[in-house]
């Protein structure tokens, strides 16, 4: 669990803006820096929620919500990325998954349309892809802005899939447990599609387990 120095909202605030409008693929506000030009991102990451229900799962459920819950209030940030769906508080919020969102009885494509439901999650799902959370969110100025329609940077979410695939035989086979070369593809596309809409922006990328080349090098 970890939340992201003031220093890179004002990175992201002082970055270079170019290129033309764009349109939301979103049907619900576009994510903005605020007045003073900083956009504050709290990350939860490992949540395990639901383990031992019988056990020690319970107080441990109830131990992250609090933890959570204090940082929420203390830091009060703009956005919540969350490496485990959860749903509260009214906050602007997005998830990707990993590992520990699918299982036997836990379905991705479950889980996705729950979120999709909630009105404050930006979780999204770009289509030809393998896992289900791979995409991005453009985050724009101030409102305050004259050039507030173009964005200045873009934050990136990475499926790095896992887990057991839902409700198939045993010996089925096991799900990559990583970004997958496809993602990577679809990445590379994508981000030369955004180069040519609005020039190079910086960006932010949030994935719960990096690609297997970081176990080997
Ligand atoms: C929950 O928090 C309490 C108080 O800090 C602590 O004593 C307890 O060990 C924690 N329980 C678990 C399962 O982490
Ligand atoms: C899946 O859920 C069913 C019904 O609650 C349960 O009987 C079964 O043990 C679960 N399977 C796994 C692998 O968790």
């Amino acid at each position: 669990m970890m939340l992201l120095p003031n220093l890179i909202a004002r990175f992201l605030a002082t970055a270079s803006l170019l290129a033309p409008k764009l349109t939301s693929r979103l049907a619900k506000p576009v994510l903005r820096l605020d007045c003073n030009d900083e956009f504050h991102l709290a990350i939860f990451s490992d949540l395990h929620y639901g383990e031992e229900e019988d056990g020690w799962g319970i107080t441990q459920d109830v131990n992250s919500t609090r933890v959570m819950n204090n940082i929420l209030d203390y830091e009060v940030p703009d956005f919540v990325i969350l490496m485990r769906p959860l749903v509260e508080r009214g906050l602007k919020w997005a998830s990707t998954y990993g590992n520990h969102d699918s299982q036997y009885n836990l379905s991705r494509h479950a889980l996705f349309d729950e979120e999709s439901k909630n009105s404050v999650s930006y979780t999204q799902h770009a289509s030809k892809t393998l896992g289900i959370t791979n995409y991005y969110l453009p985050l724009y100025p101030s409102l305050s802005r004259s050039d507030c329609e173009s964005p200045v940077a873009i934050l990136w979410f990475f499926d790095s899939q896992g887990g057991a695939p839902f409700q198939a035989d045993a010996d089925s086979e096991e799900i990559p447990d990583w970004v997958t070369p496809d993602i990577v593809s679809w990445f590379v596309a994508e981000r030369k599609v955004l180069a040519e809409k609005w020039g190079p922006l910086p960006s932010l990328a949030f994935v719960h387990i990096p690609p297997t080349a970081f176990l080997t090098v």
